[in-house]
């Protein structure tokens, strides 16, 4: 399936000189967000974990069904603020601009193994900023899984380590 072919390129958005790679057409189309969440899926079959973390927002599109399917809980990391509960917070850096992400303290317990889920791995700050609220906490990051990974931005080198897989590659 050509599922790079339903990613939007959408030019100088949110800035001038970013070019999106909008991922609503791929959501849009039904065989495009079945294959999408199909594989994945595989790409955790010999995976032993106990949750599936998403960052907010676009983590939570493909984190829940994965989590859903798999007979797996699921935890937010959201943007500052917006978590109801006591929270852990972690500044970071991303293609364009600063944010804080946060996760309830009482997401998981030490020593439970979780698999983090972005629709996109772009310069790695949001996922090694989520990787970090989990190692503090004492939980274990077993794998990674994005649709897509921008890999000109070399957000693999602040993942290092750690088990990665992308489906849509942009050199
Ligand atoms: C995007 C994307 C990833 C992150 C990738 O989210 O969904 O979470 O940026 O960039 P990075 O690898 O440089 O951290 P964004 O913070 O724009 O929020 P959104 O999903 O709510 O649009
Ligand atoms: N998140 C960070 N960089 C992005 C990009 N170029 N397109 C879509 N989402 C992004």
């Amino acid at each position: 399936m050509d599922l790079k072919g339903l990613v939007r390129d959408v030019p100088d958005f949110p800035k001038e000189g970013i070019v999106f790679r909008d991922i609503t057409t791929i959501l849009q189309s039904p065989k495009g967000l079945k294959w999408a969440i199909e594989t994945m899926e595989k790409s955790l079959k010999d995976i032993e974990f106990d949750y599936i973390i998403g960052p907010e927002s676009r983590g939570f599109i493909f984190g829940v069904p994965l989590a859903y399917n798999l007979g797996k809980g699921f935890i937010p990391v959201r943007k500052e603020g917006k978590l109801p509960y006591k929270t852990k917070r972690k500044e970071y850096d991303l293609e364009y601009g600063t944010a804080v992400i946060e996760i309830h303290t009482d997401a998981f317990k030490p020593g439970q193994k979780v698999v983090i889920v972005d629709d996109l791995l772009a310069t790695g700050g949001t996922s090694k900023a989520t990787i970090d609220l989990v190692e503090e906490m004492g939980g274990e990051v077993v794998k990674l899984v994005y649709l897509i990974e921008l890999d000109f931005l070399k957000g693999r080198d602040l993942l290092k380590g750690y088990n990665v897989t992308s489906l849509i590659n942009y050199d």
